[in-house]
């Protein structure tokens, strides 16, 4: 069957097979490979990616489901070489390990922040909940997208954007938890 999508802005028009899931028309049809396929049974959340705007675990949908739709990748956050304030808050919170994750966590934080600006840190880890990652804890990624809030809301009242954590600055363990922002009064823990 014939099927067009739209992703990340521009059209693709491409013969599939009906059983062809989302996730792989994305990496295998499209060669957007940032999306990960991790599990295929709906639990891990490495494929996230937005149809029509709202997150969608791509391993449960047809590629035929996103006939004359909007899909939206990872590959689509940074733009004009400018990374997306998610991805950044990921780099100076060591948000990622392996990084085998990442590109779900970010699509679904990316939507949070767009829907609910200034989340607690509990309502990340809601956000969060149906995402599996095997190596952080979850903590740094939590703080992650704190940090991400923390910085648009900074920007758009004209303000700088906060510093990265104190053992980035300094070139210490990365790995070691930081202090949330005492600002902030959004504990990451
Ligand atoms: S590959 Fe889709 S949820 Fe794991
Ligand atoms: S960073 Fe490795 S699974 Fe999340």
């Amino acid at each position: 069957m014939q099927i067009t999508v739209t992703v990340n802005g521009t059209s693709h028009t491409r013969e599939v097979e009906a059983r062809l899931l989302l996730i792989h028309f994305l990496r295998d049809d499209l060669r957007l490979t940032g999306s990960h396929w991790g599990c295929d049974t709906s639990n891990c959340g490495a494929c996230v990616v937005w149809l029509d705007e709202t997150p969608v675990k791509s391993c449960t949908v047809l590629a035929a489901m996103a006939d004359g739709r909007r899909v939206r990748t990872v590959e689509d956050l940074a733009r004009g070489g400018v990374l997306d304030p998610v991805q950044r808050g990921f780099a100076e919170c060591h948000g990622l390990q392996c990084g085998f994750c990442t590109a779900g966590m970010m699509m679904t934080a990316r939507w949070l922040l767009d829907h609910h600006p200034e989340p607690t840190a509990a309502e990340v880890r809601e956000a969060l909940s149906g995402q599996l990652c095997r190596c952080t804890g979850y903590e740094n990624i939590v703080r992650s997208v704190l940090w991400a809030s923390e910085q648009e809301a900074v920007l758009a009242r004209g303000g700088d954007p906060p510093e990265p954590p104190a053992d980035r600055r300094d070139g210490g363990d990365t790995a070691s938890p930081r202090p949330a922002s005492p600002a902030s009064g959004r504990d990451a823990s």
